[in-house]
């Protein structure tokens, strides 16, 4: 699959982006894991959360779909769920299987996780090892990459752990083993990440404790089965946040977007360059701080990126790095190593692509300095990230020429209906003919 992007009308109108994939996982997760029926609504349509659920099904329990974005799972309890037949397929959904890796640990029964060939591709070792300490059994080739086996062990033990990198993926794989664990698990991480593993196991009735960089929860409880509201997903707004902010004339409003801290990092780094952003606080939503986003279009000038927003918008540097295009002077980037173990090395790929649309960029480790110009046309290969996707269709909305996108099948895992939320928004954006 490939798109063509070019400019459209300014953006204009009120905009309801899909439901939040980090808590659409997690939602499953813990109500397959419950003692009754929750009901999920909000749930993101995607491929991503969709493998989650057909784990689950997969696994003995049942999950019903009465109508779009709504699930109702009929849970197994905490030891309820039954051998799979096969491989449990996670699809492109690193979340799903690095989650999975420490909820099956404490399994009486061995599982395989198996991904495409991205996710193939990325590391393991960050949850098998810290896993391994708390006498887990996970075989991965070459000891790093998918796919995992895991063998089941009943007789966890917790585990008190600082985690090497900051991973919202790598804490919730332990405090998911930790549920199955002798003894407290506590985790300290060396920059806060996302929180919604905690807040939705206190959602459920499991006791935790947690304040940023950390959290703390004892085995030996039972998750209550609840109701969960999804709210809208922080980094598919993204997108539209930034290309309201870059097409001269625009003016959106995108109702009820998911506001956890953890998450909103590219709110402070866009209003220290320049982006006119207003919040109306909308209440809470699932337990979350919701608002409605006014963007206007702003001229957005470079920026050193502060080193600790990073972790609050690691989902969102391919979008960030079309903002940096488009701004006045030099937009630099550091701390952010991670990015080149996304679904894509996104620091290599974003550069790739800017340079061929007449950016220059130059590349570091863990980060790089792009400098604003003139956008041009040309082919851009996506290596099937969704997110590197999206953010060129951004970039064709300001370009002087058209611009094309090869491997966009994987918008899917995140955003099914991207191209037509950005049509009806004023974007110039279509199948590539
Ligand atoms: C996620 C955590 C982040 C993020 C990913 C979703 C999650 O990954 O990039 O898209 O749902 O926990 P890391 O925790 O590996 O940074």
């Amino acid at each position: 699959m490939a798109w063509t992007a070019c400019p459209g009308t300014p953006l204009r109108g009120e905009l309801q982006i899909p439901g939040d994939k980090s808590i659409s996982h997690r939602a499953i997760m813990l109500a397959a894991l419950a003692d009754g029926s929750s009901r999920i609504t909000g749930f993101l349509e995607s491929e991503d959360a969709r493998a989650t659920e057909e784990i689950f099904r997969a696994m003995g329990v049942v999950i019903e779909a009465p109508g779009e974005g709504v699930r109702v799972v009929h849970g197994v309890g905490i030891d309820g769920l039954q051998p799979p037949q096969g491989v449990l397929d996670c699809g492109n959904s690193g979340t799903a299987m690095r989650l999975l890796a420490g909820l099956l640990a404490g399994q009486a029964f061995d599982t395989t996780l198996a991904g495409d060939a991205s996710l193939s591709q990325r590391p393991m070792r960050r949850v098998s090892a810290p896993l391994g300490r708390m006498g887990a059994r996970i075989e991965a080739r070459h000891g790093d990459r998918p796919p995992l086996i895991i063998h089941g062990n009943n007789a966890l033990q917790a585990v008190d752990i600082e985690t090497e990198v900051a991973s919202a993926q790598v804490k919730s794989a332990l405090l998911l083993a930790g549920l199955y664990a002798q003894g407290t698990t506590r985790v300290r991480e060396p920059r806060p990440t996302r929180d919604y593993t905690e807040r939705m196991l206190a959602a459920f009735g499991w006791p935790v404790e947690f304040t940023p960089g950390q959290a703390s929860l004892s085995g030996g409880y039972r998750l209550r089965a609840t109701e969960v509201a999804v709210p809208a997903d922080f980094s598919s707004a993204a997108f539209f946040i930034v290309a309201a902010t870059l097409v001269p004339g625009s003016q959106l409003r995108l109702q009820r977007v998911g506001m956890n801290p953890r998450r909103t990092g590219l709110l402070h780094v866009l209003r220290a360059m320049g982006a006119d952003i207003v919040e109306e606080p909308a209440g809470e939503q699932g337990g979350e701080p919701v608002a409605n986003l006014v963007v206007r279009h702003a001229p957005l000038r470079g920026i050193e990126v502060p080193v600790e927003h990073v972790a609050d918008m690691i989902d969102e540097f391919p979008i960030l790095f079309i903002a940096a295009a488009c701004a006045e002077g030099r937009t630099s980037v550091r701390g952010a190593a991670e990015l080149r173990v996304k679904e894509s090395d996104r620091i290599a790929v974003m550069a790739d692509g800017l340079r061929t649309l007449g950016i220059q960029v130059e590349e570091t480790p863990d980060g790089a300095t792009i400098h604003g110009g003139a956008l041009g046309g040309g082919r851009i290969d996506s290596h099937g990230d969704h997110r590197v996707a999206m953010a060129f269709a951004v970039a064709g909305q300001l370009a002087a020429g058209p611009v094309h996108i090869a491997d966009t099948a994987n918008v899917a895992t995140s955003f099914p209906d991207f191209i037509a939320t950005a049509a009806a928004a004023g974007f110039g954006l279509g199948p590539a003919a």
